[in-house]
């Protein structure tokens, strides 16, 4: 089957906006809930460097922005995406789990972000980066917003490294998940969409030279749950 990892602003705002009443169920079954604990380590580390401003963006439906308002530290959370329908859901989320107001959930592009250069102590992406149209300049803009000595965390699904787990997870990734998630969610396309644009992304030590290129430094990546998942970070 051809699939289209079209990535314009128009296919995925709408994509999201037509997937985002069963996003969070989906999202916490198909992870089986681990995407919980990856979550975690990010707001593990916006709590060592107590971050007190922090840019959430492509937040979907704010399940980062809330585990970063949770924190004592976060004084001030940005989150930003371009679906409104999944926007929608983050704010009813926020407020009725009593951190609203620490969140400001707003629509921008990743690509064009309206906020003021260095206003940020940190900037977190999960499961976002994947579907922007140039990541380069999603990264840059990101760099562009955080203040000097700030830092970045980015959550991204990957491919594992061990052949065995490779398989399986492709078989999942392939077969099982988007029948899932086209029976669920109703939308023919997403879940397809999925798992073509994990194979597509930029991987581990590619992804850390993009990162490089848009400026950032001290690039890392660990993997976690086998590497199905990964963490990057880097400071400016
Ligand atoms: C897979 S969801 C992830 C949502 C959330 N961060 C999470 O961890 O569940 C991807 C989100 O990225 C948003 N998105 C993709 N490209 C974007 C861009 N260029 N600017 C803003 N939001 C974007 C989509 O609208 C969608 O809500």
């Amino acid at each position: 089957m051809n699939v289209s990892t079209d990535k314009s602003k128009e296919r995925i705002g709408a994509m999201f906006d037509s997937i985002a009443h069963s996003y969070d169920r989906l999202n916490h079954s198909l992870s089986l809930g681990i995407d919980r604990l990856w979550r975690r380590k990010v707001t593990r580390m916006a709590k060592h460097l107590k971050a007190r401003r922090v840019l959430d963006i492509a937040t979907g439906t704010g399940d980062m922005a809330i585990a970063l308002a949770r924190l004592g530290c976060t004084e001030q959370i940005v989150g930003g995406d371009f679906s409104e329908n999944m926007l929608a859901i983050a704010r009813t989320k926020a407020a009725r789990l009593d951190c609203g107001r620490k969140i400001t959930f707003c629509r921008e592009d990743a690509l064009e972000l309206s906020l003021e250069d260095d206003s940020f102590d940190m900037t977190t992406v999960a499961f976002g980066a994947r579907n922007f149209a140039d990541l380069k300049r999603g990264l840059e803009q990101m760099r562009r917003v955080t203040r000097s000595g700030g830092s970045v965390a980015v959550l991204e699904l990957t491919i594992p490294h061990n052949p065995a787990i490779r398989l399986l997870y492709r078989l999942y990734l392939h077969g099982l998940l988007p029948v899932i998630g086209r029976l669920t969610s109703k939308d023919k396309c997403a879940y397809d969409y999925l798992p073509a644009s994990v194979e597509q992304f930029p991987q581990r030590e590619r992804f850390t030279e993009i990162m490089s290129q848009a400026g950032w430094r001290n690039c890392r990546y660990e993997s976690l749950t086998f590497g199905i998942a990964t963490l990057y970070t880097a400071e400016k």
